[in-house]
């Protein structure tokens, strides 16, 4: 959202440092952790230290954004959580599919701790929780989503610096109003390039040139069939730097003297990426991963 400016944070080590120690205390305030991922790509969309931020606080994994990615793979995401005895859930926090079943996976996430509860005598089960993740991944958009008014309320700063407030989802769930920001692992090429390609790193920092490149590459293995429909190709066995060329002519992005317009091919590339002319895409399979 325009007003978080998520592009200006700059995480230094000292902010990094901050933020984890802040995220833990409020830590300190919730029965659970929901954990926002982009359902495009789950490992590049998480902080490099969550298990250890988290500890043995029970998570909820919501994989957001899921209307743009494809939805096989996304099943096979919620399957290798599981596998790893965690729940998650694919969430459109725009459209709200799938937010009513927060609540209720929420509740099976605390089934033990409302057990043990139970047996102490304690007849509540109301649950407080905490959003957390990275920048642009949809923490203010779920808040909001939730609460069914605008009530987030987000600094442009790593961490978090005011006072914590509860916002009643329902007589059932109280969700802290600010969400915990936390870094992407930004010193992998790879996780810099699946954010770019999603649209949660500006282009203005990354070599547009590389990313559309990598783009084309990871299209032909992965939708090549999107990639021939939308640019209306052939062969596309040809090298992606030959394939820029080609698309350059199709959509005219021509310099002066015939010449492909090569920056204004890579820029309408990554534009319809993200805008899902090419389609439903998914950057990153469960596959090999840990
Ligand atoms: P944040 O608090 O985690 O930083 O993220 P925020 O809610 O600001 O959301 C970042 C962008 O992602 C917003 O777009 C928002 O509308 C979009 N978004 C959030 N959830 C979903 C979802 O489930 N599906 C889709 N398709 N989009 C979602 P924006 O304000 O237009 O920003 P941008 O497009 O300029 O990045």
């Amino acid at each position: 959202m325009a007003e978080s400016n998520q592009y200006n944070i700059q995480w230094f080590p000292g902010h990094m440092a901050k933020a984890k120690r802040e995220i833990s205390q409020m830590m300190r305030l919730v029965d659970l952790v929901i954990e926002l991922k982009d359902a495009r790509i789950p490992y590049s969309s998480t902080n490099p230290m969550i298990n250890e931020i988290i500890g043995n606080k029970p998570r909820l994994i919501l994989l957001n954004k899921s209307d743009m990615a494809d939805k096989s793979i996304t099943k096979k995401w919620i399957d290798y959580y599981k596998k790893n005895n965690i729940i998650a859930l694919d969430i459109d926090s725009i459209t709200g599919y799938n937010i009513k079943n927060i609540i209720p996976y929420a509740k099976i996430v605390l089934s033990d701790e409302f057990k043990k509860r139970e047996a102490k005598g304690i007849k509540k089960t109301s649950i407080r929780a905490m959003i957390l993740g990275i920048p642009n991944v949809g923490k203010s958009t779920l808040i909001n989503k939730l609460a069914k008014r605008k009530a987030v309320n987000v600094g442009d700063k790593p961490g978090v610096t005011k006072t914590q407030s509860w916002i009643k989802i329902s007589p059932e769930l109280d969700l802290l109003d600010t969400p915990g920001i936390l870094w992407p692992k930004f010193e992998d090429k790879e996780v810099g390039i699946k954010l770019a390609m999603c649209g949660s790193i500006k282009d203005d920092i990354l070599d547009l040139e590389a990313l559309s490149i990598n783009s084309l590459d990871y299209l032909k293995e992965n939708y090549p069939d999107n990639l021939k429909n939308r640019y209306n190709l052939e062969d596309i066995s040809i090298s992606s730097n030959e394939l820029l060329e080609v698309i350059a002519n199709k959509r005219g992005c021509i310099l002066k003297g015939g010449i492909p317009d090569l920056e204004r091919v890579e820029k309408l590339i990554m534009n319809e990426l993200r805008d899902l002319k090419i389609g439903r895409m998914s950057y990153e399979k469960p596959e090999g991963r840990n």
